[in-house]
């Protein structure tokens, strides 16, 4: 049991790193165990290049000694970036690394990254499942440029819960940066991957609403790479058939962009050009944009081809388009959540 977060520091040599603190014990008695897996991020992030300065003075066999001073050194940084950072070298990993390493608990509480908090679109309304808030999440994964595998921590955890076996999940609500619009809004809606998650719940709440008196229309892009990625296809396909929400006879749209069908990228952007005249039109009557998703280079691009159509079908250079949008912003009429 660990009755203190953290205890006296033993290395007289190492006080001087640490800040106070002994003004943060706790009280409370928590298995140690619970302590790190609930506060500490050994698996995911990758230390800072102090840890590996801490970690130098640890070092018993001598060449592990060097290779750590030398990581934490000003003529290690590039290196440190390659083996660390460039790799998203974890905690364990770099422990794993450098066996002669007996770091004492109470660096480590120290050290260690903090476990974050992740962030998660709301992907369901309100209206239509009262009680319940829904998810639209990614598994991320990538290779880095040694070829190793990684993936996200929060994400590949939740995807391998099992839904038959309750479990609690620490979870709380935080305003977005999407404000709920009001049915009389017509609305232009880009979403590519998991950026359609805030426009599921919209989609929803739009649907319910036409049935029991007039709502607005709304036109959506969203992209993925192929069929294999295409995200609630059957809610989007069903919404545009008949009386949906996005059927034509409404006004309305749904248009999707594979990047990876064809030999050359289509993204949001090649499909929303196709449609620049609707767009124009949905816009002087009065349309508010809502951008989700990836937060590279997507928001700035979707932006671009905002300019692209204002200019060509207002007839304004692209100066005055740029404005026009910046003013439509000013006005609470063009909402971007991106995330990385
Ligand atoms: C306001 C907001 C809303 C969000 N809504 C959603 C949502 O609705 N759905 C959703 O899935 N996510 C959403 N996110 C993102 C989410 O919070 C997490 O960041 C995401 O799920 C990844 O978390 P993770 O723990 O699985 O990955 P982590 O363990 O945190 O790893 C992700 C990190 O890995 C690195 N990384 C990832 N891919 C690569 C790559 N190809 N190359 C190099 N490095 C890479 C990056 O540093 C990235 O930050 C939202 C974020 C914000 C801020
Ligand atoms: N393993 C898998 O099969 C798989 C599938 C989906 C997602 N993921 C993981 O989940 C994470 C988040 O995924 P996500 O679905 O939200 O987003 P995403 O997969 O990163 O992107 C969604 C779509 O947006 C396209 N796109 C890329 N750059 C763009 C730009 N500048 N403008 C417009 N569109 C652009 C992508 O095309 P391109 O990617 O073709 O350029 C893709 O078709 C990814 O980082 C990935 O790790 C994995």
């Amino acid at each position: 049991m660990l009755k203190h977060a953290v205890s006296q520091v033993q290395h007289k040599e190492m006080k001087n790193y640490l800040p106070d603190i002994h003004k943060n014990t706790t009280e409370v008695p928590i298995k140690l165990r619970t302590f790190v897996e609930l506060t500490m991020d050994v698996t995911s992030a990758s230390p800072r290049r102090y840890f590996f300065e801490v970690m130098s003075y640890f070092a018993t066999a001598e060449h592990e000694k060097e290779r750590l001073q030398y990581f934490a050194s000003p003529e290690g940084r590039d290196d440190l970036y390659k083996y660390n950072q460039k790799e998203r070298r974890t905690v364990l990993e770099v422990l794993e690394d450098f066996p002669s390493v007996q770091m004492p608990i109470d660096w480590l509480v120290q050290l260690v990254p903090p476990l974050k908090t992740r962030a998660f679109s709301i992907s369901s309304s309100p209206l239509a499942h009262p009680n319940q808030v829904h998810l639209t999440v990614s598994v991320v994964s990538w290779t880095t440029p040694y070829k190793r595998k990684r993936t996200g921590l929060c994400s590949v955890w939740l995807a391998g819960l099992d839904p038959q076996q309750g479990i609690y999940i620490p979870a709380w609500f935080q305003k977005g940066s999407l404000p709920r619009p009001p049915p009389s809004v017509p609305l232009i809606l880009i979403g590519p991957g998991t950026g359609c998650a805030p426009f599921r719940g919209f989609v929803e709440e739009r649907a319910i609403q036409s049935s029991s008196g007039p709502a607005a229309p709304i036109i959506f892009f969203f992209g993925c790479r192929n069929e294999d990625d295409f995200l609630y296809r059957e809610l989007w396909l069903s919404h545009s058939l008949n009386d949906g929400v996005f059927s034509e006879a409404k006004g309305g749209g749904f248009y999707v962009a594979f990047s990876r069908k064809q030999p050359q990228k289509v993204y949001v952007q090649h499909k929303m050009l196709e449609q620049s005249q609707r767009i124009w039109n949905l816009l002087l009557s009065k349309a508010s944009i809502y951008v989700a998703g990836s937060a590279t280079k997507m928001p700035s691009d979707v932006w671009s081809t905002f300019e692209e159509i204002v200019s060509k079908e207002g007839e304004a250079s692209r100066d005055s388009a740029a404005n026009w949008l910046k003013a439509l912003q000013r006005a609470g009429r063009y909402h971007v959540e991106a995330w990385s």
